[in-house]
């Protein structure tokens, strides 16, 4: 198989994964002198990233601070203070916590909004139908979730799955930032209206948001959709698609 037919074939295949009917080729796939009919596509996807967007630079901790969060030298130390945690109403209806999983030295972060039921079931981060899309949407862009530290805003199950309130958000987001502060990765993925906003610290809107490379503390954030939202919007994927690849251009940049 010539290289490009290969690389069209990995194409067609990310396309089925996530669900689309259209044929997308990347430039590089095609042949020279071919027309690129891609649709929507009146310049080349010269894989130029989209223009910077918002800045978030909380402060982060230091040695000395007194708070435990900020003490915790690893992930598995801020997993510890997770589970005995009762800092907002969330953790009287909670089975579990949730406090993210993942390698150490993950170079992706992804950032969801908070567990639902499977997840508080098991203590593990998008296990249910929400996340058997999120694997998949991670398979497209050539990302093992083995790879990838997956983890959400608040670490309790919010009842009936209800978005997580601006009070439950504040006491448990120095979590998220400590896991954050000790990953350090390349690039992070915020999946949905409520991780893309307390990661940019805005009300601005998703579809405001999207398409810009944004920055929490200097490192790349891309907003893009929820998967539970894409279970019930398919429109949503192709757009979605557009918005893991250039997570995909950061990391291989
Ligand atoms: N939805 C989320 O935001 N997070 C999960 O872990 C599962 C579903
Ligand atoms: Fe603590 Fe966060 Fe759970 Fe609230 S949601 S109890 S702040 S771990």
């Amino acid at each position: 198989m010539t290289n490009g037919r290969a690389l069209a074939k990995a194409y067609l295949e990310q396309q089925r994964l996530l669900g689309g009917d259209a044929v997308i080729l990347p430039t590089a796939a095609l042949a020279p002198g071919t027309p690129d009919l891609r649709p929507g596509s009146g310049k080349p996807a010269s894989e130029a990233l989209p223009p910077p967007g918002l800045s978030f630079d909380p402060p982060s901790g230091d040695l000395f601070a007194a708070d435990p969060v900020q003490q915790a030298r690893t992930l598995a130390d801020v997993a510890t203070l997770v589970a005995d945690c009762t800092k907002c109403k969330l953790c009287e209806a909670r089975t579990n916590t949730v406090p993210g999983e993942g390698p150490t030295d993950a170079r992706l972060v992804v950032v969801g909004e908070g567990p639902g039921r499977t997840e508080d079931e098991t203590g593990r981060p998008f296990v249910g139908k929400a996340g058997e899309l999120l694997t998949k949407i991670l398979g497209a862009i050539d990302f093992p979730r083995e790879q990838v530290f997956i983890c959400n805003v608040v670490k309790c199950r919010p009842p009936e799955n209800r978005l997580p309130q601006y009070d439950e958000i504040a006491a448990c987001v120095p979590y998220l930032f400590r896991q954050i502060e000790l990953l350090k990765p390349t690039v992070i993925l915020a999946m949905g209206g409520t991780a893309a906003q307390t990661m940019l610290n805005t009300k601005q809107s998703l579809g405001a948001l999207r398409n810009q490379v944004h920055r929490f503390r200097g490192i790349p954030v891309i907003v893009t959709y929820h998967p539970a939202a894409l279970l019930r919007n398919p429109n949503w994927k192709r757009p979605t698609w557009d918005d893991v690849r250039i997570a995909r251009r950061i990391l291989d940049s």
